[in-house]
């Protein structure tokens, strides 16, 4: 898989056109990736640079690792800690594949290091997964330098930062391969079942019901935190960081909405709340997340969706899931179990059920064959570009998020001409910008 060159080690050359070297210094091996003018050779071997090192990076770094040929040669978090902790579990995941360690010029802490992340030669992939309020500037700063990204969802917290990353997706169309976290479209259960329904199985959908219910998540703050600091390693209850549970949480089953029916929705009305979630120490009231949200979306052909939502103590109770009901028949689609879709056939006057089986759902899978897919489509040089499909399932969330704020029906067009920009009111220059990690 490694390939040696001599004739251009050290020379200064595009990096599309010409062999390009790259060394981890920790290890001092030597990795040396091939090019071609629209993309990767087969057999070279990519180097992954991760923006925000908490447990999503772990896991979509580790999964590039079990899926792919990737290579995690960059690491940046806003804290060492994190830096650090993950430096540990990537190089030894990476030495049980006899990959180098990654090298200490490539460690980055501060909230400003994304900027040398993003330039490192060693660096062909971003993937970013620091809080979603991050997410445009992250993802705008790899493509500007010719990185391939994998951005975890969403891809904003508010419509201003959607609206930047649809034109992202248009300025860099076709130059770079751009990757949306929204894994549920790569798996094998609602892909069969979606194209079934895109085949007319179920006939017209007239109805939907989706939920995603839930589990409180887990504590991160620890006593002696500022309260930055708190803020920041809390952010999941955070609405100005994660854009609260519909945005950072719920959008999967509203991917799915907007993927089975080629659209998005032209209004909402809904409401929200917090039954249970009266405070999260560290939070600030006025940024507390709902712990609830009940929406009605309509869509083009005033098809009515139902969704609710909560993230709560549920005694072990977690399910989430779509019901599409159509003239002809309807589908299920259950996190925990397979897909399906149901017929409404008459015989001699009885109505029987034909159920047919789409496929277990499983997200673990499908994240990696969507990385492999990222992967594949940079060594061949067929870009993908999910930019405009990550920002409007981004805005579906957004159009319920401001329907149940505001308490009244509003559209699709209201919502995108909001200009809506959430303000952090956080001074994170005073952690520090940062830059290099100096190993002790
Ligand atoms: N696709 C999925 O199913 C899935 C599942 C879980 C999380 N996610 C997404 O992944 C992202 C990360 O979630 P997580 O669960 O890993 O959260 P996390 O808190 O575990 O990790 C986030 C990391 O980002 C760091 N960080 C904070 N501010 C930063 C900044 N300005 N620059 C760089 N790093 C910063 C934090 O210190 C932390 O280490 C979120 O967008 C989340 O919605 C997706």
């Amino acid at each position: 898989m490694k390939m040696q060159s001599k004739s251009i080690l050290g020379a200064s050359v595009s990096r599309r056109n010409f062999l390009r070297t790259s060394a981890t210094a920790g290890a001092g091996l030597l990795i040396v990736r091939s090019s071609t003018a629209f993309g990767y050779a087969a057999n070279s071997s990519l180097g992954l640079g991760i923006i925000g090192c908490g447990g999503r990076g772990t896991y979509d770094g580790g999964e590039f690792l079990n899926n792919t040929d990737v290579r995690i040669t960059a690491l940046m978090d806003i804290f060492e800690d994190k830096v650090l902790a993950a430096r540990a579990n990537f190089d030894k995941k990476s030495e049980e594949k006899g990959y180098g360690k990654i090298a200490e010029a490539n460690l980055f802490k501060g909230h400003k290091s994304y900027e040398k992340l993003v330039q490192s030669k060693d660096v062909d992939v971003v993937l970013v997964t620091s809080p979603p309020y991050f997410h445009p500037d992250h993802l705008e700063a790899a493509v500007s330098n010719g990185k391939h990204v994998y951005c975890e969802k969403p891809v904003a917290t508010d419509v201003t930062g959607c609206l930047k990353v649809m034109n992202i997706g248009k300025k860099f169309n076709g130059k770079v391969s751009m990757h949306v976290g929204l894994q549920k479209r790569y798996d094998v259960g609602y892909r069969g079942m979606i194209d079934r329904i895109h085949a007319g199985e179920i006939g017209d959908i007239v109805l939907g019901q989706t939920f995603y219910y839930t589990n409180d998540l887990g504590r991160q703050n620890k006593p002696g935190m500022t309260d930055l600091e708190a803020r920041l390693r809390n952010w999941v209850f955070d609405r100005a960081l994660s854009g609260d549970i519909l945005v950072e949480q719920n959008i999967h089953i509203l991917d799915i909405v907007n993927w089975a029916l080629k659209s998005h929705p032209i209004k909402a009305t809904g409401t929200n709340g917090r039954g249970l979630r009266k405070q999260v120490d560290g939070i600030p009231a006025e940024y507390l997340c709902s712990d609830h949200f009940i929406l009605t979306y309509t869509y083009p052909g005033d098809v009515h969706i139902s969704f609710n939502s909560n993230q709560f103590r549920n005694k072990g109770y977690r399910q989430s899931g779509e019901r599409f009901f159509g003239s002809k028949g309807a589908s299920e689609s259950l996190q925990s179990g397979p897909a399906t879709i149901n017929y409404n056939q008459v015989q001699e006057g009885q109505k029987v059920a034909d159920k047919i089986d789409c496929g277990k759902v499983d997200l673990h899978a499908a994240v990696g064959t969507k990385m492999k897919a990222l992967v594949e489509s940079v060594k061949s040089g067929k870009f993908h570009n999910e930019c405009e499909m990550g920002a409007e399932t981004t805005l579906t969330t957004i159009l319920g998020r401001m329907a149940a704020y505001e308490g009244r029906e509003v559209s699709w067009d209201k919502m995108m001409k909001s200009n809506e920009k959430w303000n952090l009111k956080m001074n994170l220059d005073s952690l520090g910008t940062g830059g290099a990690i100096t190993m002790r």
